[in-house]
Formats: C-alpha cells, structure tokens, sequence
C-alpha cells in the first residue's frame, strides 16, 4: 500500500516543490507591502522571528504527520486515530480549506495571466491606465484567462508528483530566482532607487502595536503555506531516509529570502517614479499595488528605455508573479485531489476532471463577486459591511480557518499521536535532530505556546470580521 504512493524523486526537488508552494503572491507584493507600511526593519526581524520560533516547528508538525501516514490530511487524520469524529472534522477542514483558497487564489491567478498576457502583447499603456483594472475584472475575457490558467495547473498535475510538480518546480523556481535577481539589479540602477531601499529597512519600531504583531504572524503564516494541508500532502510524498527538518529549514529560508528580496524590487521601483513617496500613498492591498500602482511605474520607464523596454520589464515582473502564483496553486489544488484518489480509490486523471470541475465552477461563480453578477457582488451583510462571495472566502478560509488548522495540527501531534512519536518521525533520516535543542524546542513549542497563539489569533479574527470588535489590538 505504502509502496505505491508516488514519492519525489530527490531531496532537493521536494524542497523546490515546497519552496514553489510557498513563494507566492505573498512573496512577492504582499510581504514588501506590509514591511514597509508597518515599521520597516522592525517588522523584517518580526517576521523572521515568527519564521523560525512558530512556523518553522507547525510546518514540522505537518511534514511529519504527512511522511508518517503516507497520506493526504483526511486520510492522515483519519488513519493516525480510531477514526474519532473530531479529528476526521480536522481532516475534511484541512482538505476544504485548501479548495476554498486555490478558488481564491485562482481568481487572482487569472488575473495575473490576463496582465502577463496585455503586457507582452503590446498593452502596457491600457494597463497603466487607473481605469482598466475595474472593467477588466468585470469582463468576460476572464474566462478565457481562467481556462488557460486550468490548463496549466491541469497539465502540471496530471504528471504526477515526479514528472508534474517536481519538474515544474524544478524549471520555475530557478527561472523566478533568475528573474527576480536581474529586475532588481535593473530597479537598483534607476535614479532614487536607494531612496526606496532606505525606506524598506529603516525600522521604525514605534509603527509595532499588537495589529501589526497579529498581521506578521499571518502573513508569515500563509507565506509558509501552513494551515492548508499542502505541507502534510508533500510530507506524504517522501520516504523516511528524507531529513525533514533539515529540508523545512531551507523551505522557510527560500521563502523568507524571496519575500525579503522581492521587497528591493519593489520599493526602489516606486521611489524612482516618485521619490516623495510616503507610507500612506503605497496602495492598502496587493491587488492595488500589483495592478493599478506597478503597471503605471512599469509604463514610466518608457521615458529611459522607451516603450519596448518598459513592456519587457513589465512582462517579466508579471512572468514572475505567474510562475509564483502556478506553483503555489498547483501545490493547493493537489490537496484536494490527493485527498479524493485515496478515499475513492480514483486515478490522477480522475481525480483531477472531477475536483477541476468543482474548481472552475466555484471560481467562476467567485469571480463574477466584482461586478458581474450582483447576488455575488453583495453577497452577505455583517459586522456592518457588505460582502461579497470572494470576501466571504477570503475572510473564512484565509483569515480565520488557517489558524484554526494550524492549531488543530499542534494538538494533534503532541497531544493525540503523542511527543515521542512525532520525535522518532523527524529523527528518521536526520541524526543530527535527535536530542538537538532545536528538537526540544519543536516539541515543547508545539505543545504549548504556539496553540495558544494561534488560538488567540483564532478568536481575534472571528471578533474583529463578525463582530467588529477587536479583543486585541
Ligand atoms: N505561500 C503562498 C503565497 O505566499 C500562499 C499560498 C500557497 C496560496 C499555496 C495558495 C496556495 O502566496
């Protein structure tokens, strides 16, 4: 049974993959963002700390609960327990949470697609204009965007974990770090650009309040791909000579790296268009930055390498973000198929053409909440807003479940399949973890504090989104 299940071919090429499922959009504008508004260097040492100290032991919890029961998250749940109700609750949590975030996550995908595709086609000067994005997220092109989108993600998946997303991540990881490394060399060349460097790292220690703590934490949190199943997924794709902590190390470090690196691209971009840039002109969200704020830097550059140069680099930016966002996504959306051949016995193919349906059709309905269709668009009312069904999404699944889950792996570890068993599982293929202080740390941390964060981020959420009363912050 166990010798069936597709594995990853190398160590480094699981480490690609679970790299390529972590850098994400994330990475890319949210991190640089959230740094700069919030303090600067002050949120960067934050962010690392959270980093190493809570997510590096859940990312942990998750691999090793996956390299043990050589299962997706259901059916890990499901087999490490006499199949107790609650933890099966755990198991489907962490399989619809994953599908609700690839729907998400897929809309913003599409869009980045349709950008990629203006830009290299010619259209950079339709993008930079501030009205494009409303009406193109209300346009019907989107769908076509969608399917070639599928069509990627379909075709990575139906290879399979050796010659699907290990390949994949092998090309597009590189290619991205490649791509990342010569933008930034290009903005740093620009006129003020060290302004923007300045900007990005000089803390500012008094912008930290318990908000941007709570906000650093889940940015770190969904930045490692934790709370949604995909750690334990890949976990399950491994044999037990693999050295798991070793390897989650260098997936945090990749994903930090390209977050932090991504922040010189950014910033220095902005203060060359402007230098009198301040926090407050930076757009609130990714989604302002990526595609109202950048289109119109990239289109400024036309004035020192002209019109075709600008495109190229405008081009590139959004080849970036793509092959980010495609690996994450195709990281996300294995969850669930994984999870369904298991309990139906199904094959990939299978597999892939049901939960692709169900896909395109919740995320065509959730693409349609920005206008298009207006019982999605206002969707539901609460804590005096009016939401629509993407919101809705967004606010359940990524804010509020993915601590939920986070939490759920922690108590299940130390406190269901026990300390000793989770030790022994991190031990195999990796010596130098047993008795480590580092292995101390995990094990204590897991059992203790780390719940009760993620607990108090929990509660936080669920009064702030519902409720609109903060408990802290
Ligand atoms: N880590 C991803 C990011 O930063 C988050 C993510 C992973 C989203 C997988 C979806 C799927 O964007």
């Amino acid at each position: 049974m166990a010798a069936s299940r597709e594995q990853f071919g190398s160590r480094l090429g699981f480490i690609l993959a679970a790299a390529g499922s972590a850098v994400g959009i994330g990475n890319m504008v949210g991190f640089p963002v959230a740094a700069t508004k919030n303090g600067g260097g002050a949120f960067l040492i934050m962010y690392a700390v959270f980093v190493v100290l809570i997510c590096l032991p859940v990312m942990l919890a998750e691999m090793s609960v996956g390299r043990h029961s050589r299962k997706d998250p259901l059916n890990a749940y499901v087999s490490m327990t006499d199949k107790e109700p609650h933890w099966r609750l755990a198991g489907w949590l962490s399989i619809i949470t994953p599908f609700m975030i690839a729907v998400f996550y897929l809309v913003i995908t599409v869009w980045i697609f349709g950008y990629l595709f203006q830009s290299v086609t010619g259209n950079l000067d339709a993008l930079a204009d501030p009205a494009t994005f409303g009406n193109f997220i209300q346009s019907s092109e989107l769908f076509i965007y969608m399917v070639a989108v599928l069509a990627v993600v379909y075709l990575i998946l139906q290879g399979g974990v050796k010659q699907g997303i290990e390949k994949a991540a092998k090309v597009m990881m590189p290619a991205l770090f490649i791509m990342l490394i010569g933008l930034v060399i290009f903005v740093l060349t620009l006129d003020n650009a060290f302004a923007g460097v300045q900007y990005y790292l000089v803390p500012d220690f008094s912008k930290i309040d318990a908000s941007v703590v709570s906000a650093a934490l889940s940015q770190a949190f969904f930045s490692l791909s934790l709370g949604m199943g995909i750690m334990i997924t890949y976990g399950s794709y491994l044999d037990s000579k693999t050295d798991v902590p070793g390897s989650a190390k260098f997936v945090a470090l990749a994903d930090t790296a390209v977050a932090f690196i991504a922040g010189l691209l950014i910033l220095p971009a902005v203060f060359s268009f402007n230098p009198n840039t301040n926090t407050a002109d930076l757009s609130d969200s990714s989604v302002g930055m990526i595609f109202t704020f950048l289109p119109k830097i990239f289109l400024a550059l036309q004035a020192s390498i002209g019109y075709i140069g600008a495109s190229v680099v405008a081009s590139l930016f959004f080849l970036l973000v793509f092959f980010a966002a495609i690996t994450s996504l195709v990281s996300i959306f294995e969850v669930p198929v994984s999870a369904f051949m298991e309990s139906k016995r199904a094959s990939r193919k299978k597999a892939l053409g049901i939960m692709g349906l169900l896909l395109v059709v919740t995320s065509a309905i959730a693409s349609m909440s920005f206008g298009i269709w207006d019982p999605v668009t206002a969707f539901v009312n609460y804590a005096g807003q009016t939401k629509s069904l993407f919101d809705v999404i967004v606010d359940v699944f990524y804010d509020t479940i993915l601590p939920l889950n986070g939490l759920l792996i922690c108590l299940f570890v130390i406190y269901r399949w026990k300390k000793q068993n989770f030790n022994h599982e991190l031990d195999q293929g990796s010596p130098s973890y047993e008795g480590s202080l580092f292995e101390k740390y995990v094990d204590f941390s897991v059992g203790t504090f780390i719940p009760v964060i993620l607990f108090l981020v929990f509660i936080n959420t669920v009064a702030l989104k519902y409720f609109g009363e903060a408990i802290i912050g």
